[in-house]
């Protein structure tokens, strides 16, 4: 049977301005699978889900991104999320005026706020602008509001563990799952998922199939995401530049 790719990235270039941050990146991320990106600061991970995302500004040089068989390289972002392309972002803006439980219903009128609210412990905030005065914790909750509410077939989170004490963590991690229909076997996932961490905890409760590692604009290595921990946390990045695993 063929692996359907939900996203398949060839070759991509991406820049902001004049600074040329992806480099040659190569990553597949198949139907039912969530992977985790690992790298250094700077090295462009969240620059390459923001290019996935089409975010102004991230200009793709040369290369292309594909989801669900469509070339989507030159798409807008609402098409991309229309096509049910979904991102928690790392630092995301307050919006003024516009109260996270209306937020929910342009995002989905379908969407029952009340439950999702409650499965993130939430419902205090529904009333509140989305994300003002939200502490670095609170924004990450409301980031996964948004995604229950939107039910992206892919969906990326960029550093959704930062800030967020343990309890929390363990919420966002099995939102994560139900998000990727980890509640389902194994051949009947369609959904899949990337995730951005810096120290892995929340991957205790979550799964995850894959990871990856960046450096310098690239992604220079591929495997078990264990494995891949294991490594850096015993060799650091240095440990990753002198290994010759190849990217997959
Ligand atoms: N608007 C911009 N103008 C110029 N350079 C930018 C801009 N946005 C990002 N960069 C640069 O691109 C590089 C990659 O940034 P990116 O945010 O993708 O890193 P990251 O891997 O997500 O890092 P972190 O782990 O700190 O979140 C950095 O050197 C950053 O300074
Ligand atoms: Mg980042």
């Amino acid at each position: 049977m063929e692996v359907v790719r939900l996203l398949d990235i060839r070759n991509l270039y991406v820049s902001i301005g004049d600074k040329q941050v992806l480099k040659d990146v190569n990553l597949r991320v198949g139907s039912g699978e969530t992977h985790a990106l690992f790298g250094p600061n700077g090295t462009g991970k969240t620059t390459l889900l923001n290019a996935i995302m089409g975010l102004p500004r991230y200009e793709v040089d040369s290369g292309s991104i594909l989801f669900k068989g469509q070339d989507i390289t030159r798409m807008s972002m609402d098409q991309r999320a229309r096509l049910g392309i979904g991102m928690a972002f790392q630092r995301p803006p307050a919006i003024r005026g516009l109260k996270l439980k209306d937020l929910i219903k342009i995002i989905n009128p379908g969407a029952d706020g009340g439950r999702i609210l409650k499965q993130m412990d939430f419902e205090n905030f529904a009333n509140r602008d989305v994300n003002r005065g939200f502490s670095g914790g609170e924004v990450k909750r409301s980031e996964m509001v948004q995604l229950l509410a939107q039910q992206p077939d892919f969906t990326m989170l960029d550093e959704p563990d930062s800030g967020v004490d343990l309890e929390n963590i363990k919420l966002i991690g099995e939102a994560i799952d139900i998000l990727t229909q980890k509640d389902t076997r194994p051949s009947a996932r369609i959904k899949s998922g990337i995730i951005i961490t810096h120290f892995g905890h929340i991957l205790d409760y979550m799964k995850t199939d894959r990871a990856h590692v960046m450096l310098g604009g690239s992604v220079v290595c591929s495997g078990d995401p264990k494995e891949i921990l294991e490594q850096i946390k015993a060799n650091g990045y240095e440990g990753c530049v002198a290994c010759m695993c190849p990217a997959k």
